[in-house]
């Protein structure tokens, strides 16, 4: 059987990368497979972070998810705490991964910076926690953008192990579906950096919850260059490839077929019609997101069922689990 998984962090508002890379895949996947979407929040808390935040957060997620057209009743939206199998699972993988293969892990480094001796234990094994999301529910699917590659083989070589180690052929070995024109979204300021919530310039990306007049203003003052035409070449023309990639992403559309439209177009012209396409498709997922923020109760009961349906599938495995490792599960 064919299940998807796949999460996101509430931490800070969720961007343009975000959805282009995530979150509209995740709708457009939402009919085929049994999806299990999830607003990882025991992720966010690797880092320094403030509970109220968190929790406003976890809301603003959840408010996008459905604003981007995730629909509760043909996918499961739950948050991660409140299903304890990520816990438990992540502690019992930890002890079959190997420190050689977290030491490997580059958003570790990256994110720990020059001073890893006082970044958290959470935060450097937070890639075993990202495995057991993912294997917990023998998800076979998960969509996600370039960034989590990485994290994704890890996740296989942790499901293989438990299989070797225990002579099972237990955990499904996930495949990541890195797919569609937007897999690694650029800042709208450095087009050779990937869109961040930690970017210190906001200009730097749209939010989800930008309102009609930000977005425009935010892809008005995108960073480009003095060539007058619409060419596709990411070296040389980091930031206007971007933007190539984005209208694509937004239209639906191919990069090449991008490059076709606007052959005879100037850039600037471009930049008027990307402009007005990106007002047109976020305008309502952010004016949605709003009228959601009103009324968190709804948000509240959606992630309240969603934790009961995540967790009805989790329990059987967690025991397996248990049973397998020769826990006794009386
Ligand atoms: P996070 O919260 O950083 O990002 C969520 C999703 O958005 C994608 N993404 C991007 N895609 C294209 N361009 C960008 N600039 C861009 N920035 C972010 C990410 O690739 C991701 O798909 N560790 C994960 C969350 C996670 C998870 C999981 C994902 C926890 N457990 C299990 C999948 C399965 C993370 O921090 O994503």
């Amino acid at each position: 059987m064919n299940r998807v998984f796949s999460g996101i962090q509430p931490t800070g508002s969720l961007h343009l990368g975000n959805y282009l890379g995530a979150l509209k895949r995740f709708v457009e996947m939402q009919d085929d497979y049994g999806c299990i979407y999830c607003i990882v929040d025991l992720h966010a808390i690797t880092m320094p972070y403030d509970p109220a935040e968190l929790r406003a957060s976890t809301r603003e997620v959840t408010a996008g998810f459905l604003a981007a057209g995730l629909d509760p009743s043909r996918c499961i939206v739950f948050n991660q705490s409140q299903c304890t199998m990520h816990m438990r699972l992540a502690w019992m993988l930890s002890c079959l991964t190997p420190l050689g293969w977290l030491n490997r892990m580059t958003q570790f480094k990256e994110k720990a910076g020059k001073k890893r001796d006082n970044a958290s234990l959470g935060l450097y094994g937070y890639p075993v926690l990202q495995a057991a999301d993912i294997i917990g529910y023998h998800a076979t699917h998960v969509p996600v953008g370039e960034d989590q590659k990485q994290h994704l083989e890890l996740a296989r070589d942790i499901a293989g192990t438990f299989n070797h180690q225990f002579g099972v052929e237990y955990f499904p070995l996930p495949e990541p579906v890195i797919t569609g024109e937007a897999t690694r979204v650029m800042s709208l300021r450095d087009g050779t950096k990937k869109m961040s919530k930690s970017d210190e310039s906001d200009y730097s990306r749209i939010n989800l919850t930008d309102d009609r007049d930000t977005i425009a203003k935010k892809f008005r003052k995108a960073r480009t260059d003095s060539e007058p035409g619409v060419t596709y070449d990411a070296e040389n023309r980091p930031e206007a490839s971007n933007l190539i990639t984005i209208y694509a992403a937004l239209a639906d559309s191919t990069r090449q077929q991008v490059v076709d439209q606007f052959a005879s177009a100037q850039f600037s012209d471009f930049k008027k019609q990307l402009t007005e396409l990106a007002v047109e498709k976020l305008g309502p997922v952010g004016e949605e997101m709003k009228r959601l923020s009103a009324d968190p109760g709804h948000v509240d009961g959606v992630l309240r069922d969603g934790a009961e349906r995540a967790n009805q599938i989790a329990e059987p495995i967690q025991r397996d689990v248990e049973e397998i490792m020769g826990f006794l599960v009386p």
